[in-house]
């Protein structure tokens, strides 16, 4: 972190209001309708987060405290008894909601099922059921490595409503991630399907699920179970594997809700940090319940009528808060689409808002510069006249596509709410409301209600308008990562340490660079740690380079990442070599190769440079500021006083 310059280069002017149309309906409708909430959170965050959790949400016990803070642990509701599933399930069948589609669902190839509240209870008690069957009790980790259908949410809800805890792993992701993920997690068991329908082709998941478990190599894991999906031939193995169907056909539909206490771990969901193997952030049950369900409700706007489309994949964090959890806890409807763009539709999106009316839309930059490359001929021959909000999260959208997001799909009339939250936030936390707050182009606005957020230098000092800084946040919240799953003291040295207490106070450090400007909206910058995001997605960069350094040829790797106009950020890898390996074109693509094998396609370098050294302090530790100017070819600047040997730096230059 050291090695850091925050300098902001991005200057924004263009102000958009909300449609008037918009603001009409809307549940928060001014700015000083959002003021007047921001002020009330900020002066009592305990009042204001209560009053929400007995208005919102429905509790099997009162809680005695609202907040236990134990800088830098935090309890919400304690002793409070409640159950995710019951709230996002249960309590709707008592009212007209009952026959409301929860769930519609369409795979790629154009297969679709739509699940009312009743069908979606029905199916997760009977599954709930199953795992209760194959010995999984209340305190146990589930596994799930699923594609985009609704098991994947039946999963986790049958997970959540016996009190076992999820660990989703991505079925991007390939078998070594996965098995290093239950190793960590200690899964008991692992919900896998034959496959699934991506970019028309099928991923093999249970064949990775096979390649993960082989030998033992995750002794915790005694079952798993398998949905028939693509139909293609697996292996099942006898006693271990089981099919979800036939289990599920003679189970009982009958299956209370465990009253959980608000604390009980809900899910361990593995994110890449700047050191070491991806860690687990853990989140509990009635914090982030009452988070992921007031960020939903308020963010986007929901009304009963809407059709919410969340692009996402549950393998990531929006997947859980906000296709599963958030919209089913508000009783909305909401679309889970299976496949993504290809080549024999790239139109596809447009073709499924068009289908259902979909009402709101929320994807990531990444795939909006894919469709502004696709063109616009492809939603504009479409009727997407039924959108009325437009979302993005993952990275800072380029303003420039904002605007072709704004006008070619939102028909200049749908707010953009553009979300800043983490894996570890568990929710939206800096993000304009979109009846109320106006637009930016480029910046996620205003802190939500609750969410005191700051720029600050390393010593915790705030920072004037307009000045990069760190991004912090100074109160705890209900949606926070509780901690990092059986390592407390990573949880404190990553994101409490950085920055230290100051007069008292703790600060979160998100590990993002931003400057707030003189209206006090958030322009995020990007990551400052050695965090790469490419097409949204996390990975650190220690990952990448553990998995080069593992093949027999490679003796250093350094990872950066360098701008990519459609995925953000491209992975550039510097490698020496063994002295008995020679570089070659062959060896690269080997390297890139065996990087997708050892963590999946989404880490593959798009570049592979060969180098006798790699640029390192006197200390040893590799320059990779002066690497990611060199990989985006641009001029080192700055501080190169502390290079141990310069001559490095200029045959790198060379190209060797
Ligand atoms: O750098 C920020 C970026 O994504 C990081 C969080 O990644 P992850 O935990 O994978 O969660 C992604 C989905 C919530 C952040 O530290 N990020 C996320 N949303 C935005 C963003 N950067 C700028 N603007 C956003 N709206």
């Amino acid at each position: 972190m050291a090695d850091v310059t925050i300098e902001s280069i991005l200057q924004e002017n263009r102000s958009f209001k909300p449609d008037a149309a918009f603001v009409e309906t809307a549940q928060i409708n001014s700015l000083a309708a959002y003021e007047e909430l921001y002020s009330k959170a900020q002066a009592d965050p305990q009042t204001f987060w209560a009053e929400l959790a007995t208005q919102e949400l429905d509790w099997f016990q009162h809680w005695d405290q609202v907040l236990d803070w134990q800088p830098p642990f935090a309890k919400w509701f304690v002793n409070g008894k409640i159950n995710i599933s019951y709230n996002c399930l249960d309590r709707h069948l008592t009212t007209w909601r009952k026959n409301k589609a929860a769930l519609i669902w369409e795979g790629e190839p154009g297969d679709s099922r739509t699940l009312t509240y009743a069908q979606l209870y029905r199916e997760v008690c009977q599954f709930a059921n199953v795992l209760k069957q194959l010995g999984v009790k209340k305190g146990d980790l589930v596994g799930v490595y699923m594609p985009m259908i609704p098991e994947a949410a039946i999963a986790m809800l049958a997970c959540a409503r016996i009190g076992a805890a999820h660990s989703v792993v991505f079925g991007g992701f390939s078998a070594e991630a996965l098995r290093d993920r239950l190793i960590d997690a200690q899964a008991k068991l692992v919900i896998t399907a034959d496959g699934g329908w991506r970019k028309d082709a099928i991923v093999p998941l249970k064949e990775q699920v096979d390649k993960a478990l082989a030998n033992q190599a995750v002794p915790s894991v005694e079952n798993v179970l398998v949905v028939k999906r693509t139909q293609q031939d697996i292996a099942m193995e006898p006693g271990r594997d089981h099919w979800w169907h036939e289990l599920q056909k003679t189970a009982s539909a009958d299956c209370p809700a465990e009253p959980m206490d608000s604390e009980d771990m809900l899910f361990v969901l593995y994110t890449s940090g700047s050191t070491g193997k991806p860690k687990g952030v853990v989140h509990t049950t009635g914090g982030y319940n009452l988070y992921t369900h007031v960020t939903t409700k308020w963010v986007f706007d929901l009304q009963d009528t809407d059709v919410y489309w969340c692009t996402a994949d549950v393998g990531w964090i929006t997947g859980h808060s906000y296709i599963v959890y958030g919209p089913l806890s508000n009783g909305a409807t909401t679309l889970m689409y299976e496949g993504a763009p290809r080549a024999s539709n790239p139109g596809c999106f447009w073709d499924v808002i068009e289908k259902y009316g979909v009402t709101i839309f929320y994807t990531a930059p990444t795939a909006i510069r894919a469709f502004i490359k696709m063109g616009e001929h492809l939603p504009k021959a479409r009727n997407l006249s039924s959108l009325r909000l437009l979302g993005t999260v993952g990275e800072p959208i380029n303003p420039e596509a904002w605007m072709w997001y704004y006008r070619v799909i939102g028909g200049d009339r749908c707010p953009i709410v553009d979300t800043w939250w983490q894996t570890e936030t568990g929710g939206h936390m800096i993000t304009s409301l979109p009846g109320a707050i106006p637009m930016k182009p480029g910046s996620a606005t205003r802190p939500f209600p609750g969410i005191l957020a700051d720029i600050v230098d390393l010593e915790g000092n705030p920072v004037p308008a307009n000045q990069g800084g760190y991004l912090v946040v100074r109160h705890p919240w209900p949606g926070m990562m509780r901690t990092v799953y059986g390592d407390a003291e990573r949880f404190r040295r990553t994101y409490w340490e950085h920055i230290p207490p100051k007069d008292g106070q703790y600060l979160y450090f998100a590990g993002d660079g931003a400057r707030k400007d003189e209206d006090g909206y958030f322009w995020v910058m990007g990551r400052v740690d050695d965090v790469i995001s490419v097409s949204g997605h996390r990975l650190g960069t220690m990952e990448i380079e553990s998995a080069l350094v593992s093949h027999p040829a490679v003796a250093e790797a350094a990872v950066v990442g360098k701008p990519d106009a459609l995925k953000g950020e491209e992975i550039v890898a510097f490698i020496t070599l063994d002295s008995e390996a020679k570089a070659s074109e062959t060896l690269a693509k080997e390297l890139k190769q065996h990087v997708v094998s050892e963590i999946g396609a989404l880490a593959r370098p798009g570049e592979i440079r060969f180098s006798d050294a790699l640029p390192k302090t006197r200390s040893g530790k590799i320059m990779r500021r002066l690497l990611r100017s060199l990989a985006s070819g641009e001029e080192v600047s700055g501080d190169t006083s502390t290079l141990e040997d310069r001559s490095v730096l200029d045959k790198l230059r060379q190209g060797n």
